[in-house]
């Protein structure tokens, strides 16, 4: 399974994908990971892994549209089979998204369909919640819209801060991730305009 991935900052979702793999535990190629920050996190880990590397600035397009039709028409010609989205802070234009149905997955920081978009942590402590979670979807043109994989868990402290809440939760996706990418790398896991499971769900 050759994959891509996209990242805007520290990239330590890529970075466990990238451990997955060196453990032998992810049959996968790594051949691209890109930014719309130069200075991304995620870029270093990816060159220090040998792994092609792109930014894009999206202050040199017209508008959206444009700055996405190029960066996922660079995407597919990488040759990737799936495009796993670490951390990528950006919504996505439907046009550029739609050849990826089925093809790209998100991680994001809920329990979604809780707390699309921005402040996961602090929503949940706000909301008073009892539990918090991560979730990976596939992606859709709504911004963390798309039908959902697996989700993780955690219960959430008294004491607990938005950096303490993610600190934990950071751990989960960690897994997540990895174990998502390896049902699809596996055949476990397809799509059929939703999820389809061979065997037992990711979570
Ligand atoms: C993660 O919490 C991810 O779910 C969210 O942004 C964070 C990115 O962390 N979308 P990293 O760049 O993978 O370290």
């Amino acid at each position: 399974l050759r994959i891509a991935a996209l990242a805007s900052g520290r990239g330590s979702n890529l970075g466990a994908l990238i451990a997955a793999r060196d453990d032998g535990r992810l049959p996968v190629e790594f051949v691209l990971v890109g930014s719309d920050k130069a200075s991304a996190g995620a870029l270093q880990i990816a060159s220090a892994a040998g792994i092609p590397t792109l930014a894009l600035n999206p202050r040199d397009y017209a508008d959206r549209r444009d700055f996405d039709l190029d960066l996922f028409g660079r995407i597919a010609a990488s040759g990737a089979d799936l495009l796993v989205l670490a951390g990528f802070m950006r919504i996505v234009d439907a046009e550029a998204i739609a050849p990826w149905a089925g093809r790209a997955i998100n991680v994001h920081p809920s329990l979604l369909p809780k707390y699309r978009g921005l402040h996961t942590h602090r929503r949940c402590l706000e909301a008073g919640d009892a539990e918090h979670g991560a979730s990976v979807h596939f992606v859709t043109a709504e911004l963390d819209g798309g039908p959902v994989i697996a989700q993780a868990r955690i219960a959430v402290h008294p004491d607990d801060t938005e950096q303490t809440l993610a600190e934990r939760l950071l751990i989960e996706e960690h897994r997540l991730l990895p174990a998502t990418v390896m049902a699809i790398a596996n055949g476990r896991l397809t799509w059929e305009g939703a999820p389809v499971f061979d065997g037992a769900p990711v979570e």
